[in-house]
């Protein structure tokens, strides 16, 4: 059969493709911008029909009305990062969280840990040879409907048609329902002098010709505005959102100097706006891969030079970074914050960028701390951490000893702790600070 024919005959709308959905089925769900917010609506609607359907999300971006107190007797959510929207439901134990590293999560799918009976995604539009792009959702996305009995597409052609390994053929596609849907927005953060001030000290720690991955938060997009002096920047990242699209119209970021996909920007996921997902459509300049692809630290650090920057939200005097949780409540998710300071650290010439504010709550509290609160889960590893970077300056902790960690970090947090800092140090360590 011609697959335009296999496409015909698979049409249908929302509310019919979600009676397709059966009571104990796992669905994924397409991953942050790429939400299929048609499909979750048709599913909330048709909730009398389910009971225990359990979604498997990462970073929603939507309404997440399938975790609200109403639904929770037809729906369990089971996230993989915490966010805006589910946040609660988890801390009120309607939902749950699975850690994971981000490049370990295809396979929980692809290797039936987590076996997957539907996925629900937003793809482009099929081109002349019947392929849909997962366009500005890669990520778990098509490793988890490569792995799923049934998958059900929104075919949109609001959905960027982005290149490399991002594409699923109409065959693979059980129930399509064409529609007028748009990706999910994140429209630019707006920043305070203080993000300033970190912004730049970190572009002291990059030079001309490194590969950069860009994590997740405020902090990361940022800096983007203060690279615009340096030269042949490249991009290997999970995401990355509208910042970059000014480098490389300006001519900072051109890949030229990458030894893996040389000339090309690498990642998994986007999130931004019509600027960010006009640019990346059908540009050949950008390649997106699964996240067990990017996230690969093997992978990660076949390019020299490779420098990460992430944020946390609280580092101890080890150097232990906690970017997910405060005390035992879960705030985001692990991400690809370890896999990325990882692959960093065995590039060649590569580093790791720690940044945040150093302080939290409007001041009252250091995210500079001697110990972890009690509950609160470490992310990155102290023997993987690298730079750490706040308003007060760089932290360089790789090679230092444990005392000599802790200096750096006190001198790097707010002036108002540093003297309880000090104190808590010369009990810990029974040495002068
Ligand atoms: N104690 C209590 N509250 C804290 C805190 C602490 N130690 N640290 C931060 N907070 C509060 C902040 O004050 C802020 O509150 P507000 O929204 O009321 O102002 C809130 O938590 C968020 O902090 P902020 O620094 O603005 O977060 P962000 O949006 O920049 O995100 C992370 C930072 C660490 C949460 C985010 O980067 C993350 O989830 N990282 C882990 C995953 C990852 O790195 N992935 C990378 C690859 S994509």
């Amino acid at each position: 059969m011609k697959w335009q024919d296999i496409y015909r005959s698979r049409l249908t709308t929302a509310s019919e493709a979600v009676k397709h959905i059966k009571s104990g089925d796992r669905v994924v769900v397409g991953h942050a911008t790429g939400s299929p917010e048609l499909l979750l609506k048709a599913m909330v609607d048709n909730k009398a029909d389910y009971e225990n359907v359990e979604l498997v999300h990462m970073v929603s971006m939507g309404q997440s009305e399938y975790c609200m107190p109403e639904n929770c007797n037809h729906f369990i959510h089971n996230s993989l990062f915490a966010g805006g929207t589910t946040r609660k439901a988890i801390h009120d134990g309607r939902a749950v969280y699975t850690a994971s590293h981000f490049s370990q999560i295809p396979r929980l799918f692809t290797e039936r840990i987590l076996p997957v009976d539907v996925t629900v995604c937003m793809v482009s539009p099929p081109d002349e040879h019947g392929f849909c792009s997962f366009g500005i959702s890669v990520d778990y996305t098509k490793p988890a409907a490569e792995s799923s009995r049934m998958v059900i597409a929104e075919v949109t052609p609001h959905m960027p048609r982005t290149l490399g390994d991002s594409f699923i053929h109409v065959s693979k596609i059980d129930h399509i329902v064409e529609c007028d849907s748009r990706p999910i927005i994140l429209n630019p953060p707006r920043t305070t002098e203080i993000d300033e001030k970190i912004g730049q000290y970190c572009a002291e720690l990059i030079n001309d010709g490194d590969c950069l991955q860009l994590g997740i938060g405020g902090m990361p997009d940022c800096i983007l505005r203060f690279l615009k002096g340096k030269k042949d920047l490249g991009i290997h990242t999970e995401m990355f959102s509208d910042g970059v699209v000014d480098l490389v119209e300006a001519g900072v970021v051109t890949c030229a100097k990458k030894n893996f996909h040389t000339g090309k920007m690498v990642a998994t996921f986007f999130m931004g706006t019509e600027k960010l997902y006009n640019f990346v459509h059908n540009n050949p300049m950008v390649q997106m891969f699964p996240v067990d692809y990017t996230n690969n630290p093997t992978n990660i650090a076949k390019n020299d030079n490779m420098v990460s920057i992430n944020s946390s939200l609280q580092v101890d005097f080890a150097g232990q970074a906690a970017s997910e949780s405060i005390g035992y409540k879960q705030f985001s998710g692990t991400g690809g914050q370890a896999d990325f300071v990882r692959g960093a650290n065995w590039s060649k010439g590569g580093r790791s960028i720690i940044a945040f504010h150093s302080t939290a709550a409007g001041g009252k509290i250091s995210r500079i701390v001697p110990r972890l609160d009690e509950g609160t889960v470490v992310t990155t590893t102290r023997t993987d951490i690298h730079y750490v970077v706040t308003e007060y300056g760089i932290a360089s902790l790789r090679g230092k000893s444990v005392p000599d960690r802790a200096r750096e970090l006190i001198r790097i947090a707010h002036p108002d702790f540093r003297d309880d800092l000090k104190d808590e140090f010369r009990r810990i360590y029974n040495v002068k600070i």
